[in-house]
């Protein structure tokens, strides 16, 4: 694997010339906006990517956007991969592990999700404290490359104290609401039952959503520092009282996205 990250790497790195990113964002569903701030734009399909796996999914573009924010070099993946697509564990975390290899030192990454903390409501943005693993599998499982990280990595900081608190400052300088609290995965691609809900709530989870924590799990056992904000797009089965729609996710998501972009953009520029 070792030797086809520094490919795709390689790939990326020359089509990139004057670029030299060091924060990475990965947007989720409906929050690609982000790029439309950024400036002296290049994109890459993921299809072009040698090694790179392909993104499937209806609303999810698949593609890198090189670009500028206020002088500082960005990395925005707009798509990403899911488990529930059916690629592996190392498939969804591929890009991140090319991140690192064109020296990204800091990764910002969002989601759509469902609210199960009755104090959340659609469109609360929420930053991630921390995360619960319910996918039944993990991207680290395997033969450790050495290369890469450390069979046993720590995962006592998964998204980092100092970003989180950069974060918060900033939503209170610019007037951004937020909430802070614990992400859950799962597989999905059900919205899951009204039972698994209590359950997932009663281990703690403030939010539970389909993505996300592979990336984050390869990102710190490659040294790459990790912010997570989360869009809570609908409560979660049982909470809410209608059924779920992915088109009623992506419309609040997209309506959620201005607030975030400013967000993203504002924590970019002080980290
Ligand atoms: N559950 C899981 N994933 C989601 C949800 C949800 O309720 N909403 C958006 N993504």
């Amino acid at each position: 694997m070792y030797d086809k990250v520094v490919e795709s790497a390689k790939y990326i790195g020359d089509k990139i010339g004057n670029f030299n990113p060091k924060i990475a964002v990965i947007l989720g569903s409906g929050l690609g906006n982000l790029v439309d701030v950024l400036e002296d734009k290049e994109y890459i399909n993921y299809e072009e990517i040698p090694n790179f796996p392909q993104s499937t999914v209806e609303g999810h573009e698949g593609r890198l956007v090189l670009g500028k924010l206020k002088g500082i070099d960005v990395l925005a993946m707009q798509g990403r991969f899911h488990y529930y697509e059916g690629y592996t564990m190392k498939e969804v975390t591929y890009p991140v592990y090319v991140m690192q290899q064109l020296g990204i030192e800091k990764l910002i990454v969002t989601n759509a999700c469902g609210g199960i903390n009755t104090d959340f409501n659609p469109g609360t943005l929420m930053l991630i404290k921390d995360f619960i693993n319910l996918f039944g599998d993990n991207p680290l499982i395997g033969v450790n490359d050495k290369r890469f990280g450390t069979r046993f990595p720590d995962m006592s900081e998964p998204y980092k104290l100092e970003l989180i608190d950069k974060a918060k400052l900033l939503a209170d300088e610019i007037g951004i609401d937020y909430k802070e609290g614990v992400y859950a995965g799962c597989t999905g691609p059900y919205y899951e039952t009204a039972a698994e809900i209590v359950a997932i709530g009663g281990q703690g989870a403030d939010a539970v959503g389909m993505s996300t924590i592979p990336e984050t799990i390869v990102a710190n056992y490659l040294g790459i520092d990790v912010l997570g904000i989360a869009c809570i797009t609908n409560m979660a089965t049982g909470i809410q009282k209608h059924k779920h729609s992915h088109e009623k996710v992506v419309e609040i998501a997209k309506k959620a996205s201005a607030d975030l972009c400013t967000w993203v953009a504002k924590i970019i520029e002080n980290i």
